[in-house]
């Protein structure tokens, strides 16, 4: 198995097949206008295929499908079917924003989709209008239901939480997931991409969210992390489920990180706070064989330091302070979230 500079492996493989969205959520891609990647820069489901299987014999797992809003790619489910099918994959899964779900849901789970991650910050759906610019969260829920229906199972519910925004929402969304028997991960505003200008202030760390929730629902430590998940799970002590927060600000999680992306165009991106990818598409569409891609991707990953979560922390907690804009950093939609 190839590993990179620090011994961490390239387990998990995040595909983004869209940049394009069609929200505008405030804390990841708040701009009306954006230069979108040419639909002849894309990648095909083919060239997908090809790369996903390569990454599998070098070690990758788990794939999860994203974007930009991986839903609005036509056909999606001709690639889902493409993916389960190869050989050595333990886990594929999808992160959407259930906005086009409820129509999705059954063709997905029969192409091979095994769950699905479902983006939610607040119950209420006037606010939920306002965070994402143009979202409806009646159909992002009927979307979710029909995720359960066809047999997707976990279901998890993302909320990320900006400071004066959502958390006064906190505990609908607990509520809402114990009810239903969704598991819930909260996630602290990251400073992904240079477009939603973040600042610390507007970040509610890990630690307000557990006093949030366990102010009204006790709850206990369920262990570290599952291998390289990045959520920390917390049970509740009434044996209702779990709930979990992904910590990148405050509690960094470079050191057991063995994800790996690939953008809509190609490029092979070793972190989510990267300048920029390597480019796959490129070489491929040059000619390359199976095997000159394998060693690209394994000189890359061969070579990779990223800590940058880390870094940013210290930076955090030194006297000169963290500069976000500092830093010129691919935006989300084009990453792959
Ligand atoms: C970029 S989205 C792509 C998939 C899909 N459009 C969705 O919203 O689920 C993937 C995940 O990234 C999260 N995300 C986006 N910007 C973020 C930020 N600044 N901090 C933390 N999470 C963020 C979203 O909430 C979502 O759960
Ligand atoms: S990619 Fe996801 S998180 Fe980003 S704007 Fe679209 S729906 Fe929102």
């Amino acid at each position: 198995m190839v590993k990179d500079k620090y011994s961490r492996s390239l387990r998990d493989l995040r595909i983004s097949v869209t940049d394009r969205c069609n929200f505008r959520c405030t804390y990841c891609m708040p701009l009306d206008e954006y230069a979108w990647i040419e639909r002849s820069e894309i990648l095909t489901f083919e060239e997908i295929e090809r790369l996903a299987a390569i990454f599998i014999r070098l070690g990758t797992e788990k794939i999860r499908i994203t974007g930009g809003e991986p839903l609005l790619r036509k056909d999606l489910e001709k690639l889902i079917a493409r993916l389960a099918n190869l050989e050595g994959l333990a886990d594929l899964s999808m992160t959407t924003n259930g906005s086009t779900l409820a129509q999705k849901a059954a063709a997905l789970k029969a192409a091979g989709l095994q769950r699905i991650n479902v983006s939610i910050d607040t119950l209420d759906p006037e606010k939920f209008k306002r965070l994402s610019k143009r979202g409806d969260l009646a159909q992002v829920l009927e979307g979710v239901f029909a995720a359960k229906t066809a047999g997707l199972h976990p279901i998890k519910i993302n909320a990320v939480i900006e400071r004066g925004v959502n958390e006064d929402g906190i505990l609908d969304l607990v509520e809402f997931a114990r009810v239903n028997g969704f598991a819930l991960r909260f996630i602290e505003f990251m400073d992904v991409g240079n477009s939603n200008h973040w600042q610390t202030s507007r970040m509610v760390s890990k630690q307000e969210i557990l006093d949030i929730i366990g102010s009204t629902y006790p709850i206990a430590e369920s262990g570290t992390r599952a291998g390289s998940a990045p959520s920390l799970d917390f049970e509740f002590v009434d044996g209702r489920g779990d709930v979990g927060v992904i910590a990148s600000v405050t509690e960094p999680f470079c050191s057991s990180c063995t994800r790996a992306r690939l953008t809509a165009d190609g490029k092979l991106v070793t972190c989510l706070f990267s300048e920029s990818g390597h480019d796959l598409k490129a070489l491929m569409r040059s000619g390359a064989t199976d095997a000159e891609l394998a060693d690209r991707i394994t000189s890359v990953w061969r070579n990779r330091t990223d800590r940058f979560s880390d870094e940013r922390l210290e930076a955090l907690q030194s006297a000169q302070g963290y500069e976000p804009d500092a830093h010129r950093k691919i935006e989300m939609i084009r990453l792959g979230g």
